[in-house]
């Protein structure tokens, strides 16, 4: 892909399904990784093993995002591993599933808006201010979700958060856009990771997904990987403030399976 290799990009949330996804193809088409995780260690080796393995370069760094005040801390960290980033990739996301009344003072409600929006909006920002000062462009993919645009019971906390985010994408492409930042959003349908394998593998969940999409399948990891390198590369140019979904045309059908 075009204008991907030898650059230099920090992934979050790369311990597991489509971060641990995007990592392997980025390191495939050459860029030098910084791989961010929280909690899961194992995760997080096993990630860099594979980009190592593949004769990639990446460093790890680990952050609790719900630790707003450390965060400017961390990028700085990962700003350095390489001498600088050209492009970074908010992909961490606490996935909530409540319905509002067993939520009702709002404790699940905050801590997915901290972790899903106000942590790639703060580091959006540090990356933005560095590129500035560091005079070079630089190009950012926000992981959102379908649920930013169509949704269902039991995700008040989390779609809030992603529309959010697909709006904080748009108003920061405009911001931006004089600089050469490019902000884009990725917005995935269903696509089964090591959280969710025993649930969307079970037959009759499967069919019942799959019912619903025009596409008859689940996304997998690697397309995510896919469309992120797109969104990084010289390809997509002049796309800036845009919505890429990929959810095996799901929402265009516009029927979510009752849960
Ligand atoms: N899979 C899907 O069907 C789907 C669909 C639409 C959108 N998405 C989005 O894709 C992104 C990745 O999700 P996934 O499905 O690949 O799930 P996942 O495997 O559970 O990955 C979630 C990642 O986010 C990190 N994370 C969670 N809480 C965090 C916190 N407090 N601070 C910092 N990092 C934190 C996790 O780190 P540790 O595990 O190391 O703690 C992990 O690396 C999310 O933004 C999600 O909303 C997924």
């Amino acid at each position: 892909m075009k204008g991907l290799q030898g650059r230099r990009v920090f992934i979050t949330g790369a311990s597991s399904g489509i971060g641990a996804g995007m990592a392997k193809v980025l390191a495939g088409y050459g860029c030098k990784l910084v791989l961010h995780y929280n909690r899961n260690e194992k995760g997080i080796a096993q990630t860099l093993a594979t980009v190592k393995e593949m004769g990639g370069e990446a460093e790890i760094i680990r952050g609790d995002f719900e630790q707003l005040d450390q965060l400017d801390k961390l990028f700085e960290q990962a700003w350095q591993f390489f001498g600088g980033l050209d492009a970074l990739v908010n992909n961490a996301g606490l996935i909530t599933k409540t319905l509002s009344l067993k939520d009702p003072a709002g404790e699940k409600f905050s801590r997915t808006l901290a972790v899903n929006l106000h942590a790639p909006y703060q580091l959006s920002c540090a990356f933005a201010k560095a590129c500035i000062e560091a005079k070079q462009a630089g190009a950012i993919v926000n992981n959102s979700s379908i649920h930013g645009q169509a949704t269902c019971e039991w995700f008040a906390a989390y779609a809030a958060s992603k529309a959010a985010l697909d709006a904080v994408t748009k108003v920061q492409a405009i911001e931006w856009g004089k600089y050469g930042i490019r902000v884009n959003v990725l917005a995935p349908g269903v696509v089964p990771v090591e959280r969710t394998f025993d649930i969307l593998n079970k037959p009759e969940m499967e069919q019942k997904w799959t019912n619903a999409m025009p596409a008859g399948r689940y996304g997998t990891v690697e397309e995510m990987g896919e469309a992120t390198a797109y969104l990084l590369s010289e390809h997509s140019s002049w796309m800036s403030g845009s919505i890429l979904t990929l959810d095996g045309g799901l929402i265009a059908r516009g029927n979510y399976p009752q849960r």
